[in-house]
């Protein structure tokens, strides 16, 4: 699978409902939504009044990545917000798995994530439990950092894993994805590429996300 999934977090948000139509005319797949709480990650990003208008005018599915402690009590409301598929991070949690069937009851796609730091084996025991799992290729927090080039071995590994289980879950990368890494990621196994400034800085966000599909 090849997805592109926009970041919104380098939208702007002035003028945000001209951002997502733009998205729904580009050759973007589903729409990436960094919730950031100042507390697990050092940065502060926007909640739920922002995946009001993403509801309204998006007409493509809502990929929500809560970086943020705590996700056990927020899950649920961001599934109601819209969420097409809702992940948090394995290491904000003690046990991810009665957090994956809150978002499971809600009929909504699961998603674990680990950032750059955490030993990607431990995604092994959740990875037929999980719909997608997503590698951070920088720390989480910010976007526009440089793309971490081991990301590439652990997507391997991941891929790896997931062939030789006969398992169908999807890998995201999230992190300085651009036209330059995009081919060699899909490449290497990644099925879903976030991509924040490398879309919204371009001259032509439309002609960036045709160009990291091809
Ligand atoms: C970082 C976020 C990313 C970010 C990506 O914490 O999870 O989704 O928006 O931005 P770029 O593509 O600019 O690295
Ligand atoms: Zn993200």
């Amino acid at each position: 699978m090849k997805i592109i999934a926009p970041s919104v977090l380098s939208a702007d948000f002035g003028d945000l409902r001209r951002d997502i139509e733009m998205l729904n005319r580009s050759e973007a797949e589903w729409i990436h939504v960094d919730v950031m709480d100042g507390t697990f990650v050092p940065n502060i990003s926007f909640g739920f009044p922002v995946m009001e208008p993403l509801h309204k005018y998006a007409t493509k599915p809502l990929d929500v990545h809560l970086m943020i402690v705590h996700p056990e009590k927020y899950v649920e409301r961001f599934c109601d917000a819209g969420a097409w598929s809702v992940g948090f991070h394995l290491e904000a949690v003690d046990d991810p798995m009665p957090i994956l069937d809150l978002i499971k009851a809600k009929g909504v796609r699961t998603c674990l994530t680990i950032n750059p730091d955490i030993d990607v084996k431990r995604l092994d025991p959740y990875l037929d439990k999980v719909d997608m799992v997503l590698l951070m290729s920088v720390f989480a927090g910010f976007g526009g950092q440089k793309f971490i080039p081991e990301t590439m071995d652990k997507l391997r590994y991941v891929k790896q894993q997931i062939t030789a289980r006969g398992l169908n879950t999807l890998i995201e990368i999230d992190g300085g994805v651009n036209v330059d890494n995009a081919a060699d990621l899909f490449a290497n196994g990644a099925d879903v590429l976030v991509a924040g400034s490398a879309v919204f800085k371009a001259e032509s966000p439309e002609q960036a996300i045709h160009q990291m599909l091809n």
